[in-house]
């Protein structure tokens, strides 16, 4: 099934959050239904976290138990940094719901090797997965995680979990997780790839702000050489949500 895109536009941030948290738990239940389990990866930034804080506010009686939650990418700092993604989720939702520790994966990004970081989180996913290593005999290499969900951010210059325009992640192919080198930040950052992203069943981009409204319509309707990374997730068999409120999509033709 070719990936289909849908775009929703909310009136406001508050409205946008809470159709995001209905649809996280949509595909929840769904999931859960299906086979007794959600495996989700959360993403970072600042956009996600009023969705996070209204989980925990308005769900906590979800069935937590039967979630799994990863991320899609992590700064390279220890969890108690001001920066890190696991930090933020950690404060805004995990601290505040019945989810077994044992259910929540964690880039170890304390790690001052990040491809070291990078390849641990990756022998996580392969394990919870049972991808089995890439080296075993039988094993079932050039096979992906297919996630039920994977939440998205947009970032200014269009990218998109930690894959930035220009850098060297952007090309991997074969690899679950890259220690990708940003420039700009003179920093690595450990993300997932592009082929993880595609092989979801379903990609939710949460999108608030006057802010976005340019780099959304760029991303959405915009013909660029080379693509933006945001506009290279393209599920190739699930879904493409962008969730987005009125003051970001005020530049999209409608
Ligand atoms: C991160 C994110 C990143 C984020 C965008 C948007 O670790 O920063 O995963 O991809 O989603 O940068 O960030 P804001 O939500 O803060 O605008």
């Amino acid at each position: 099934m070719p990936s289909t895109r849908s775009i929703e536009v909310l009136a406001n941030a508050a409205d946008l959050f809470h159709a995001a948290a209905e649809e996280f738990l949509r595909v929840g239940r769904a999931a859960i239904g299906a086979q007794g389990r959600f495996t989700v990866a959360l993403s970072g930034g600042s956009t996600p976290k009023a969705l996070y804080s209204l989980l925990a506010a308005n769900y906590s009686g979800f069935v937590w138990n039967r979630v799994f939650l990863f991320f899609g990418d992590e700064r390279h700092v220890p969890p108690t940094d001001a920066d890190s993604n696991y930090r933020m989720v950690n404060e805004s939702l995990l601290t505040k719901i019945a989810i077994p520790a044992e259910n929540v994966f964690r880039v170890a990004a304390e790690n001052p090797d990040a491809a070291a970081a990078a390849s641990d989180y990756e022998a996580q996913l392969r394990r919870f997965f049972e991808l089995g290593s890439e080296t075993r005999p039988g094993d079932r290499p050039g096979e992906f995680p297919r996630f039920d969900l994977i939440l998205l951010g947009l970032g200014p210059d269009g990218h998109t979990a930690s894959l930035f325009p220009d850098s060297p992640a952007l090309d991997e192919q074969s690899r679950l997780v890259a220690a990708n080198w940003v420039a700009k930040f003179n920093a690595h950052r450990i993300t997932f790839t592009f082929p993880v992203l595609n092989r979801a069943a379903e990609v939710m981009f949460l999108v608030s702000g006057a802010d976005k409204a340019d780099i959304l319509r760029q991303v959405l309707e915009g013909k660029n050489t080379p693509p933006l990374p945001s506009q290279r997730v393209q599920p190739s068999d699930g879904k493409l949500l962008w969730m987005l409120d009125e003051a970001a999509a005020a530049k999209l033709t409608r």
